[in-house]
């Protein structure tokens, strides 16, 4: 349609010459913009001494898809790692997809809050983290884990490790573990469980890290909830995390073991009632699919057959 065709049908303030169309289409274009804008490294140490919990910034440890990882001191002295969300990162939009609610400016820091507390509570529950130390914005600060103790070179990521120093069989079945202390302790799928995300200290300890986009799931009931999703869903994530940790030790060490046997083992120590909900899998109807449970019907029959008894007239419906 032609802006005068719009005009004249009276949709001018919806056309293209509507008033004020022009300056939201720059706010917008400016927006895309900023949106796009990625966090130096300049600029997130900057934000790192702005906390007042750091004296100084002492190198850059990590620069991965959606995070600078760097190594500071804090006030005390000590050795610290922070890690420093960006603002936006395809990861992160592609996370939050649905959630139009969320302000892109709020992803970051929506990020480093679901590492800092699933950080909390995975150490909580003694699985092999760093210790989370402290949030600000999309900052998270947390402890240094060190090649030896002192060091200021950060523990090798499983990948860059030679296992021929140590077991890799043993270190196959601690890296699994993790996995189930993960999921049995903490009610965790750790969700991007990988070489890349596993350190290994000269002491021959396995920790896991990176852990923005780990969930939990319900223990209680049978649904997704806004929180925690449905231990159905909780098990498929769980044989993906299993199957790419053993894809690399086959890989690289030629060890294996059926991801479909760990899962089935995992799963024989869940509580009772969890496995029968997996069991079960009957809640796949919503409630709006739900027809009337034929019992319902029975009650209201009776009632209308016990209302004509008693007083000989008709049962008016409820009104609803
Ligand atoms: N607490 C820590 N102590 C020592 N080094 C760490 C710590 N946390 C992270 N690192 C280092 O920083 C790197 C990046 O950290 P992390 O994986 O959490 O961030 P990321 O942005 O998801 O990076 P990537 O895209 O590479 O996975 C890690 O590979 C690890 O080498
Ligand atoms: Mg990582």
């Amino acid at each position: 349609m032609s802006t005068d065709h719009n005009q004249r049908l009276g949709f001018g303030r919806y056309g293209k010459t509507a008033h004020g169309r022009e300056e939201s289409r720059q706010s917008r274009k400016t927006k895309t913009k900023r949106q796009l804008k990625e966090i130096t490294i300049t600029e997130a140490k900057n934000q790192l001494l702005a906390t007042g919990e750091i004296r100084k910034v002492l190198s850059v440890i990590g620069g991965g898809k959606e995070a600078t990882v760097l190594l500071a001191e804090n006030t005390e002295e000590e050795l610290v790692c922070a890690k420093v969300f960006r603002y936006f990162t395809s990861t992160i939009r592609k996370r939050l997809r649905g959630t139009i609610h969320l302000l892109e400016d709020d992803m970051a820091a929506l990020a480093a809050k679901q590492e800092y507390w699933n950080l909390h509570e995975m150490k909580v529950n003694n699985i092999p983290v760093p210790e989370p130390i402290l949030l600000s914005d999309n900052i998270v600060i947390m402890e240094f884990i060190a090649e030896e103790n002192g060091s200021l070179i950060p523990a090798p990521l499983l990948r860059e490790v030679n296992l021929s120093h140590y077991d890799p069989e043993e270190l196959f079945y601690d890296s699994i573990d993790i996995l189930a202390e993960l999921f049995l302790k903490g009610y965790y799928i750790h969700g991007d469980y990988s070489e890349h995300n596993l350190m290994l200290t000269q002491k021959g300890v396995l920790l896991t890290m990176d852990v923005s986009q780990s969930v939990q799931y319900n223990t209680r009931t049978f649904i997704d909830t806004p929180f925690r999703i449905r231990i159905d869903r909780a098990i498929d994530l769980l044989e993906t995390d299993i199957e790419n940790i053993n894809r690399y030790f086959r890989r690289a060490y030629r060890i294996t073991i059926s991801p479909n046997e760990v899962k089935e083992a995992i799963i024989k120590e869940l509580p009772q009632k969890l496995q029968n909900f997996l069991n079960e899998r009957t809640l796949e109807v919503y409630p709006s699919d739900m027809h009337t449970p034929e019992t319902l019907i029975g009650k209201e029959r009776y009632r209308d057959e016990l209302v004509y008894q008693r007083t000989g007239t008709s049962r008016q419906q409820p009104s609803r």
